[in-house]
């Protein structure tokens, strides 16, 4: 087996100029398919709220719900690095409350956890950090603060909300986290900020210029059922329509009789197929004749 990917490989990945593999899991099986591909990391991520839960944004997903989704990734990779996602409200309250909740999804097996926000969280981050736990920052486009962003936009689109991000990033970076995520934004602003830190910088839909590649996987394998499709991915399947076609196959196989066949039977030997063939129609005649006295 490969060697578990930690800190070190992460650092020795930048140092080569070779992306990282990064997506996002919610479960043993789609961890176990990614681990068998060789991703680098996976992020159990809030985004479950809406892959998993059929939630409009990822506000609705408890810690409790990411534990079960953590638990079954965890299990699964035995070689990527996996990051944890605070979900909303599991680390703005108190520095208790982050460090409960962060030590919690390290208990469950990962590697790491994420949260969103710069300057406002950095606190948080250094008591995770204090406490010995490997924190990710999040920027740009956070979408635990959907309402304040008005929406899903574009980040980082000028000097001044560049530099904006820059002051984010550093203070993550003094606070302790061992990487930053940097979420839709033009390459060039992501470039300009990964190449003024001394951490890990990972994108999604951030360009080309950072360490390594985020995607959602129900993104890549066309599977989210929903609406958002965001112009930053590429479909590499169509699981969702294969899904589908197999049950409406299955449906019509029902329907018709078709299945089960004969091939999905288990087998009796013949004389006590018989005995029960006999015995049906004695208990079905006797139910007969007291259907007919009643
Ligand atoms: O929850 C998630 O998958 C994320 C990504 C969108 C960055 O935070």
């Amino acid at each position: 087996m490969a060697p578990k990917v930690t800190l070190s490989t992460l650092n020795a990945l930048k140092a080569r100029r070779q992306p990282a593999v990064f997506v996002t899991a919610y479960d043993y099986p789609t961890a176990t398919f990614a681990e068998r591909a060789g991703v680098d990391m996976i992020l159990v991520g809030d985004s479950a709220a809406m892959t998993m839960l059929g939630c409009p944004n990822t506000l609705g997903v408890s810690m409790d719900e990411m534990i079960v989704f953590v638990k079954g990734v965890c299990r699964a990779a035995k070689r990527a690095f996996v990051v944890g996602d605070l979900p909303f409200l599991s680390y703005q309250q108190s520095d208790e409350a982050a460090i409960l909740n962060a030590g919690r999804f390290i208990a469950t097996g990962c590697d790491a956890v994420k949260c969103e926000g710069g300057v406002r969280v950095a606190g948080r981050v250094r008591a995770m950090t204090d406490a010995g736990i490997c924190v990710m920052g999040h920027l740009g486009l956070t979408p635990q603060s959907l309402s304040q962003l008005g929406g899903y936009k574009v980040q980082g689109k000028s000097q001044a909300a560049v530099d904006k991000l820059l002051d984010d990033a550093l203070a993550l970076q003094d606070a302790g986290a061992f990487a930053i995520l940097l979420e839709a934004m033009p390459p060039e602003a992501a470039a300009y900020i990964r190449d003024r830190l001394d951490i890990l910088v990972y994108g999604i839909g951030a360009g080309p210029h950072v360490d390594g590649q985020l995607v959602i996987s129900h993104d890549i394998l066309g599977s989210f059922v929903g609406d958002i499709a965001p112009k930053f991915v590429s479909q590499y399947a169509r699981v969702g329509s294969t899904i589908e076609d197999a049950f409406r196959t299955y449906a019509s196989d029902v329907r018709s009789g078709q299945f089960p066949a004969p091939e999905h039977w288990y087998p009796i030997d013949p004389e006590t197929a018989a005995a029960l063939k006999s015995a049906v129609a004695v208990n079905g005649a006797a139910s007969n004749l007291q259907h007919a006295t009643v």
